[in-house]
């Protein structure tokens, strides 16, 4: 198959309209869309990331009268969540509309929503007939894709369309709360943090550490995530012990130790957050074989990325 890449918001939705996947550029990183309508379409998403079935995708709205066709009812707390942080980068799980396919939700009663800030992502989805359900734009398991070299890197020859647009700002996936239990519990950290949340919806819970071994909540939370080819060493405080002649790179706010010639150094967390991923993917272009990752100071931003960092680096215990 071959990929188009295109900037025309026109184009891409065309795309989609005709039950093709897209994909498209958000602040918190690239989708890979489908008509929610179309179960042929969603099909294809699972099929061009190589996704696990049981994994539900998050459906994209481009306003708030889309939430009936997407939603069945929505209790206060998120009512308060929706009016104080959409659009933006988080994820709402709510009941979901009976319409709502079960190959979107993986057979799910809920269903994530989510309207994106970016003007490009917008502008898309009001061209789309429906709403679009999207994962991030990448193959399952690799590090999510934050500009459109990487989404082509990974898809090229899997998807008929990239939309392109700029890099996504924030980098990092959006904050997703599930709000179909009372409270509501926060399922995966990103840039808005658990304070601010809390800020609005005081009782919101945050999720558990057993999460993994314990039937998630979140099904996406048990798969492998995150993962360069390189191996992830993280440092929590202090450096490692380095070996001059291994072939590593350094991601962090503090200064690199010495002996590490490819290095990423942040101003700070929201620095880091928007490099993260594109430097893994970096990396990988270049054969590194070990990435040593500081650990950013657990609050804000922080815990989203110390929460990548940790899932990136399961896979090597495997
Ligand atoms: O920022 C983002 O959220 C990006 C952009 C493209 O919007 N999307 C994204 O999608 O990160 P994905 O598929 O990579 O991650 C979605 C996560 C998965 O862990 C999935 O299990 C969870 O959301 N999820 C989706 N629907 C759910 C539901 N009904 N209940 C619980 N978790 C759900
Ligand atoms: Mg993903």
């Amino acid at each position: 198959m071959q990929t188009i890449v295109t900037q025309s918001v026109g184009v891409a939705a065309t795309w989609i309209n005709r039950g093709e996947i897209v994909a498209f550029p958000t602040e918190t990183v690239y989708g890979l869309g489908a008509d929610i309508t179309s179960d042929a379409a969603i099909e294809k998403i699972y099929a061009a990331k190589g996704r696990p079935p049981d994994n539900p995708l998050i459906v994209h709205i481009h306003s708030l009268h889309q939430l009936q066709e997407v939603a069945s009812d929505i209790p206060r707390s998120a009512e308060s969540l929706i009016h104080h942080f959409f659009p933006g980068p988080l994820t709402v799980i709510l009941n979901k509309n009976p319409e709502v396919s079960q190959l979107v939700t993986a057979g799910l009663p809920t269903a994530g929503i989510r309207l994106p800030a970016h003007p490009v992502a917008q502008e898309f989805l009001r061209r789309c007939t429906h709403p679009v359900a999207a994962p991030s734009a990448n193959i399952s398991g690799r590090p999510s894709s934050t500009d459109w070299k990487a989404v082509y890197d990974d898809l090229k020859g899997k998807i008929p369309c990239v939309l392109k647009g700029p890099q996504s700002t924030i980098g990092l996936e959006s904050t997703i709360v599930d709000c179909s239990v009372h409270p509501p519990r926060l399922l995966r950290s990103g840039a808005i943090s658990l304070e601010s949340l809390r800020n609005v919806v005081p009782q919101i819970r945050a999720g558990s550490s057993n999460e993994k071994t314990h039937s998630p909540k979140s099904p996406g939370l048990k798969y492998p995530h995150y993962s360069p080819s390189a191996q992830i060493i993280l440092c929590e405080e202090g450096y490692p012990p380095i070996e001059r002649e291994t072939n590593s790179a350094w991601i962090g706010i503090s200064q690199q130790p010495e002996g590490i010639a490819k290095t990423a150094i942040c101003k700070n967390p929201e620095e880091y957050a928007f490099r993260l991923f594109s430097f893994f993917r970096e990396c990988d272009r270049e054969g590194i074989s070990v990435i040593f990752c500081e650990m950013p100071p657990a609050d804000g931003i922080g815990l989203a990325i110390r929460d990548r960092l940790q899932r990136a680096a399961e896979r090597n215990d495997k």
